[in-house]
């Protein structure tokens, strides 16, 4: 211990980036640092990047710029203030990070920040300290576990991550060389750790990785264990009411997952299955191993099932070569699956992808234009959803205080954010809600008192 000091860490992303946060968090907790409440008041400041697409790294260097200005005036004031970079953009980039920002005192990838305390030690005495490798050793293993106060402060919803990394290489994304292959961590230690969210009144978990339902991890009797497996083990834990995942590659998806959607009540009818884009010869180029008549196939067996399930998916638009038919293509696949929830996006040539070399890049125009066809179609979709839900009483997870005083915010089984009246000693129970009305993106409820509908349409 050398007293206490402060950190700030500000997370870019996804929610891999945010499982990555925390554990940083805890890293440093035990050398004296609590987390600071903004950077100005922190010791070391920490930008956990996203380097996904362009506009995300870039993001990376102009908050460098604000951070540089505070570090300036905390030195006026007789303070040392470390920054430091972690992330995708961290192990993309590296050393090269220090080149164009100089004010960065230290860089850690992804795969190395359980050995950050000692980054951060040498950092202030001085030194500029960068690791990105990809070492040997299990960073979760060496990470101490989170003190419970800390868990219980964090909420009653918890990322758990249980794979890393990406072999798809699909030819537009920069994950598999900023998170490397796959690896997944064994059945037992994500078991333990599971349980100690759950001592600590944790009562739904999102099982994370960048290829989630690429899960195979070492089970207890020496054997590979697959995600469906994992979960029903995970369902035993007493108090975890509430199981998700994300995000899963459609190649990925076997019985055993699917069976868990048909028999674990556990597990939330919820699922994110990436399709990027509707033809197939786009699909083709973008090295997705599957075409949209799999895809669609998937999707049947997966609602037959659990024919209640909402599904989210990935778009990208103006991939390099993609035609107005390609681009219907896309139209056409979400018009067939639809969708309750979904995330698009133009496409952004990173360096060092095969796609980045293509030729028929697509011009910055179209691109805007399709996606807001795409996004105004996906939009009616989710709207769809939503109002579908509207009359039912169901299920919600009460998560935390909402804006207004006297509400609380939570979710329903499909995602949605619920508003409901509630007394704040309610926070972490499941309560039934009827849905009585919807706004853009959010529902609106009241408590039922009585029992709520498990699946839509009603069927218990
Ligand atoms: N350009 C645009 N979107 C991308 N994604 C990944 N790489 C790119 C890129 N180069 C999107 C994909 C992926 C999501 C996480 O980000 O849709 O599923
Ligand atoms: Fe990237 Fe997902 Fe494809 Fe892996 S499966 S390469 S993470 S888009």
């Amino acid at each position: 211990m050398s007293g206490v000091r402060s950190v700030y860490i500000k997370t870019y992303g996804c929610q891999m980036n945010v499982y990555d946060s925390d554990r940083m968090a805890d890293a440093l907790a035990p050398e004296g640092y609590r987390p600071a409440a903004a950077p100005e008041d922190a010791d070391v400041v920490i930008l956990n990047t996203c380097h996904i697409r362009e506009k995300a790294s870039e993001k990376v260097y102009s908050e460098l710029g604000r951070l540089r200005v505070l570090k300036e005036q905390a030195a006026r004031d007789g303070r040392q203030m470390t920054i430091g970079v972690a992330g995708c953009v961290a192990q993309a980039e590296g050393r090269e990070i220090v080149a164009r920002a100089p004010t960065v005192d230290l860089v850690v990838g992804p795969q190395t920040y359980h050995r950050l305390p000692d980054l951060v030690a040498r950092a202030r005495r001085g030194e500029t300290a960068i690791d990105a490798d990809f070492p040997t050793e299990d960073k979760f293993a060496r990470l101490p576990a989170p003190d419970r106060r800390q868990t219980i402060a964090r909420g009653v919803t918890a990322f758990l991550t249980v794979q890393e990394g990406c072999d798809k290489f699909c030819s537009f994304c920069v994950v598999p060389y900023t998170r490397g292959s796959e690896t997944s961590r064994p059945v037992a230690a994500i078991v333990a750790e599971a349980e100690r969210l759950a001592e600590a009144g944790v009562r739904e978990v999102t099982l994370l990785g960048q290829n989630v339902n690429a899960y195979h991890g070492a089970g207890p009797d020496g054997r590979d264990c697959g995600l469906g497996a994992l979960l029903f083990r995970l369902a035993e834990i007493p108090g975890l009411d509430r199981l998700r995942y994300t995000t899963s590659h459609p190649r990925d998806m076997d019985d055993a997952l699917i069976a868990a959607h048909r028999d674990l009540g556990a597990l939330m009818p919820y699922l994110h299955l990436p399709v990027q884009a509707g033809s197939d010869r786009l699909l083709a180029a973008m090295n997705r191993r599957h075409t949209a008549a799999d895809y669609l196939r998937l999707v049947d067996r997966i609602r037959t099932a659990r024919p209640d399930i909402a599904l989210s998916g990935d778009f990208i638009v103006g991939f390099p070569g993609e035609t107005e038919d390609d681009f219907a293509a896309t139209l056409a696949l979400v018009a067939e699956v639809g969708y309750a929830a979904a995330y698009s996006f133009k496409y952004s040539a990173r360096p060092g992808t095969p796609a980045a070399d293509l030729a028929g890049q697509v011009p910055e125009a179209a691109k805007s234009e399709r996606l807001a066809r795409l996004q105004a179609l996906l939009a009616d979709q989710q709207r769809a959803f939503n109002a579908g839900t509207v009359g039912l009483t169901v299920p919600v997870l009460l998560e935390k205080a909402g804006r207004r005083a006297g509400q609380l915010v939570g979710r329903s089984p499909w995602l949605q954010t619920v508003h409901v009246d509630a007394p704040l000693e309610a926070v972490g129970s499941i309560v039934a809600v009827t849905v009585t009305g919807m706004g853009t993106n959010t529902l609106a409820g009241r408590l039922a008192g009585g029992a709520a509908d498990q699946r839509l349409g009603g069927a218990a």
